[in-house]
C-alpha cells in the first residue's frame, strides 16, 4: 500500500510517502520520500508555539512541499490534470487563506501520483494548526479520489520505531516523553493501546524547556538545560540543591512535573546570582530528578505489565542521559528497547503514515470523510 502522510500538529510542517505491507501482524515499512519544514525558529521569537502562529505557517508551508514530495512527477500534462471541483475545494479551505488557490493551481498541472491512501494527524495537538492539514487532506482526497483515514499523532510516536526491522514481542510497553507529552502506554498488539499512566500536569519537556526560562535559557531550553547537566555530572561533585522526586512512590504510573518546576524556581529565587556554576548545579539535579522518576515508574510498569518490549519515544529522547538509563533499566529487565531514529524522535509525517496504515485495518478508509481536529484525543 502507497501512503501519503500529512503532519501538522504542532510547530513542524510534515509530509511524507510511505510503502506498507504485512498489516498488524508483520509490519514491513518502507520510507519513500519525505519533506519537512520546522518552524521553530519563527516561534523562537515568542518564548513557545503559538497556535495561530502556527496554523498560518502551516498553510502557507504545504503546497510548496508538496511540490517537492512530487518533484518527479509529470507537469503540465494535458490529459494528466485532475478534474477539479475548483468550488467545493475552495470551499473545504476556506478557513486556510490562499492554500485552496495554491493547490488547486498545482493539482490542475500535476499528474495524480501513484497513492492508494492519504492518512493525516487528527489529534492530539494544537486544533488551529490540526484544523490546516485536516483540511488541506480531505482536499487532495477529494482532487485525486484516494480514500482517508485519520490518525493520532501519539499512536505514531509509538509505531515510529518501525522504519526498522525490530525483534517486537508483546506486550510491549511505550514510553513517551515530548515537550507535550508524558505517557506510559501498554500495547498489547499493533492498534491496541491503553494509556495506564501520563503526567498530570506539565510533559517532562515542558518542565525542561520552562526550567531553561528561569534560568535565562531561550525556547526550546531542553537540550541546553540538558548539556548543563552533562558537563554538571562530569565535574563528580554534589549538587548544592536539593530538588522533590514528585509522585515517584505512588502506587500508580501517573507523573507530576509541575512542583518539580517550581521547587526549582523558588530554589533560584533563594540564589542572589544566578551565575553559570548555580546553572550547572541545577541543570544537574534536575535532570537527576527526571531520571530518578521516569526510571521509577517504567521500571515499574515493565515488571507489573509483564512488558516484553520497551518503546522510548517522543523529542525528549534526544536526551543521552535519559537514553542510557532507560537502556540500563531494559537490560536489567531483560527486555528489548527500542528508540526511533533520531529523524523521527520528534514530529514528521512518516510516523502517522505507519499509524494511518495501522488505522486502516480497523476502520473503512473513505473519500473525503468528515473528519474533527481532536485537540485531546487520547487511544
Ligand atoms: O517531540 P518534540 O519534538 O515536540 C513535541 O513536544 O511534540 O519534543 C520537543 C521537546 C522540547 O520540550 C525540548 O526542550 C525537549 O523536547 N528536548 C529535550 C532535549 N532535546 C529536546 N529535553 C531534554 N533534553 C534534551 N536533550
Ligand atoms: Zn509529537
Amino acid at each position: 500500500m502507497k501512503i501519503l502522510a500529512i503532519e501538522t500538529s504542532c510547530d513542524e510542517t510534515a509530509l511524507a510517502i510511505l510503502e506498507a505491507e504485512g498489516g498488524l501482524e508483520n509490519p514491513q515499512i518502507k520510507v519513500r520520500k519525505t519533506e519537512l519544514f520546522s518552524q521553530i525558529d519563527i516561534h523562537k521569537e515568542f518564548g513557545g508555539v503559538f497556535p495561530a502562529v502556527a496554523k498560518r505557517e502551516h498553510a502557507k508551508t504545504l503546497v510548496p512541499l508538496l511540490m517537492k514530495l512530487f518533484s518527479d512527477l509529470g507537469e503540465n500534462l494535458e490529459d494528466g490534470a485532475s478534474v477539479v471541483d475548483e468550488a467545493e475545494v475552495k470551499r473545504i479551505l476556506e478557513r486556510e487563506p490562499g492554500l485552496g488557490d495554491a493547490l488547486i493551481d498545482f493539482v490542475k498541472t500535476h499528474e495524480k501520483p501513484d497513492i492508494d491512501l492519504i492518512t493525516v494527524t487528527s489529534g492530539p495537538g494544537l486544533e488551529p494548526a490540526l484544523w490546516v492539514g485536516i483540511n488541506f487532506a480531505r482536499a487532495l482526497s477529494l482532487i485525486w479520489n484516494i480514500p482517508l483515514i485519520p490518525a493520532n499523532h501519539m499512536e505514531g510516536h509509538i509505531v515510529s520505531v518501525l522504519t526498522e526491522s525490530r525483534d517486537m514481542q508483546f506486550p510491549a510497553l511505550a514510553l513517551l516523553i515530548s515537550g507535550g507529552h508524558t505517557e506510559i502506554v501498554n500495547i498489547k498488539s499493533w492498534g491496541d493501546y491503553e494509556v495506564i499512566g501520563r503526567t498530570v500536569d506539565d510533559a517532562v519537556g515542558e518542565a525542561y524547556d520552562k526550567v531553561a526560562r528561569m534560568m535565562d535559557i531561550p525556547y526550546p531550553g531542553g537540550p541546553e538545560v540538558s548539556q548543563k547537566a552533562k558537563a554538571f555530572r562530569e565535574q563528580n561533585t554534589e549538587s548544592q540543591f536539593k530538588l522533590p522526586r514528585p509522585m515517584i512512590g505512588t502506587p500508580d504510573f501517573n507523573f507530576s512535573f509541575s512542583g518539580l518546576k517550581t521547587a526549582v524556581l523558588y530554589e533560584l529565587k533563594k540564589c542572589e546570582l544566578i551565575d553559570d556554576n548555580i546553572k550547572h548545579h541545577m541543570a544537574g539535579e534536575f535532570e537527576q530528578a527526571v531520571v530518578d522518576v521516569l526510571i521509577k515508574k517504567t521500571g515499574k510498569a515493565i515488571k507489573e505489565f509483564d512488558a516484553k518490549t520497551l518503546i522510548v519515544g517522543g523529542g525528549v529522547i534526544a536526551n543521552n542521559y535519559i537514553r542510557e538509563n532507560l537502556t540500563k533499566l531494559a537490560g536489567e529487565n531483560n527486555i528489548q528497547v527500542h528508540f526511533p531514529t533520531h529523524e523521527l524522535s520528534t514530529d514528521n509525517a512518516v510516523m502517522i503514515g505507519i499509524a494511518g496504515y495501522f488505522k486502516s485495518f480497523k476502520e473503512t478508509a473513505t473519500v473525503c470523510p468528515e473528519v474533527k481536529a481532536e485537540g485531546n484525543l487520547s487511544f
